[in-house]
């Protein structure tokens, strides 16, 4: 396996937690490299639900080592209960952060909220501060992990960035008011429980590396949230494609040999933004209602549509994947007709690159490919019996995406749980 990626190839939630804690039996080491609490991942482990925002999702497997990389944004707070938890279900994650990781401070949350206040068109952030943080990162005013356990370097970075953020939130016309003193308590605090955890990650990646280990990473949110590639500004903050996984990592694009696109049997969006295939209707409602279509992180219940191999072609072409995982195929049984969107009617034209300008885009109206549908079925007995006894109509669906993207479909995931999955050898 040596350097495998698992990547969202749509706009987030297509099932990356539970094919990451699936490949995870096989790694070393599972490393997150960007987002932060914005990211749901959750994970069915024998009828019992695991949800995630920041540890990776190779923690239920804690004989191995769990990485918060350099580019995951943290807020130590959501950090430290999700850890406290785990330690509830007697499990002890193997955990290393990077010393070079952003942290979440409070006026990052504050600011995420007083914008999407303000701007004109809603992004439908998850108000988790993850965009003002990343700003902060970029600005060269971030506070990073390794801050939290150096009281005066924290309380000289506080002393300069406080005042800023203060009139910055005054000339929003907020009354909010910070307290240098508050918070450089409350992070030193967060600092001394999470020193133990604070390292140099990429060094420790390097030396799994050397060791010929299996390093998992695990991305979270999707293509179409990318910060350049996605739908732009209804994006994330973040490089969710397979670049950002060295930068967020500190490894080379070397060392990679698998990237794995997760892609959901239809598409999935939360928030604003454009969705193409977007099914307003009752079709709409079922999948949703079936799929749990609901916010891991927000409860938001979420767009559904047709899968779009426009978008997914998209992502195939910017990540390079080398198989899919087609996942939650199970929630569209029943449907006596499906669709595939292979390509967007704009005007007279054809396209299918997907348009970098939302005036195009929110003009486009999917060409689909129609398909029959199949019955619902014992999925759990149908999965032990393998790839083949699964329903003709199904197969074909299946061959379709591999077919369109030129991408074979390695995985076929059809429930929540580990052993709902079928590995095509
Ligand atoms: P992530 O953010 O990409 O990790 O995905 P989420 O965890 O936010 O959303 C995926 C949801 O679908 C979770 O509730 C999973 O337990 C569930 N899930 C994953 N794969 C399957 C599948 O193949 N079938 C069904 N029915 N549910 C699945
Ligand atoms: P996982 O890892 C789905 C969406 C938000 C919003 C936009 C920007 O579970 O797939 P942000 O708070 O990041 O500034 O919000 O991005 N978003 C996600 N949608 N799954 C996610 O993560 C997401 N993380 C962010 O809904 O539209
Ligand atoms: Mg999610």
């Amino acid at each position: 396996m040596h350097g495998t990626m698992i990547l969202g190839s749509q706009w987030g939630d297509e099932g990356k937690g539970k094919i990451t804690d699936y490949f995870a039996e096989k790694a070393d080491l599972i490393v997150r490299f960007q987002g932060g609490t914005n990211a749901g991942h959750t994970i069915v482990v024998k009828d019992e639900k695991f949800k995630f925002h920041l540890l990776p999702s190779g923690v239920l497997h804690p004989e191995k080592k769990s990485i918060i990389g350099n580019g995951v944004v943290v807020d130590p707070k959501v950090l430290i209960d999700e850890i406290e938890n785990l330690g509830k279900k007697g499990i002890s994650p193997n955990l290393f952060i990077s010393e070079r990781a952003n942290v979440v401070m409070p006026y990052h949350k504050m600011m995420d909220v007083a914008e999407e206040k303000l701007r004109g068109k809603k992004i439908g952030t998850t108000k988790r501060g993850i965009g003002p943080c990343y700003s902060d990162k970029i600005s060269r005013y971030g506070v990073r992990m390794i801050d939290l356990t150096d009281e005066k370097i924290l309380k000289e970075k506080l002393k300069n960035i406080i005042p800023i953020k203060q009139k910055i939130f005054q000339a929003f016309g907020e009354d909010t008011v910070l307290s240098n003193d508050e918070i450089l308590k409350e992070y030193l605090e967060y600092g001394k429980k999470l020193k133990k955890y604070v390292a140099d990650t990429s060094l420790i990646i390097a030396q799994a590396f050397d060791d010929k280990k299996n390093v998992l990473l695990e991305g979270a949110q999707g293509t179409q949230l990318d910060i350049d590639h996605g739908t732009y500004p209804y994006t994330t903050s973040s490089s969710t494609t397979a670049g950002g996984g060295c930068t967020g990592s500190g490894i080379s694009p070397l060392k990679i040999k698998n990237i794995v696109g997760v892609v959901k049997a239809y598409t999935t969006r939360v928030g604003e933004g454009p969705l193409p295939t977007e099914l307003k209707d009752e079709t709409g409602k079922y999948i949703r209602d079936r799929g749990g279509e609901y916010g891991t992180t927000t409860g938001r219940p979420r767009r559904c549509g047709w899968l779009d191999m426009v978008v997914v072609n998209y992502a195939c072409r910017l990540n390079g994947f080398t198989s899919l995982a087609v996942t939650k195929i199970d929630v569209l049984s029943g449907i006596k007709k499906l669709k595939i969107c292979k390509a967007y009617h704009y005007g007279d034209r054809i396209i299918d690159d997907f348009p970098a300008n939302p005036g195009i885009l929110e003009k486009c109206v999917p060409v689909c490919e129609e398909f029959n549908g199949w019955e619902e079925k014992n999925w759990k007995e149908t999965v032990k019996k393998g790839y083949n006894a699964l329903p003709d109509n199904m197969k074909k669906y299946l061959d379709f995406i591999s077919f369109s993207s030129k991408v074979p479909v390695g995985i076929v995931s059809l429930g929540p749980g580990r052993e709902e999955t079928i590995d095509i050898k």
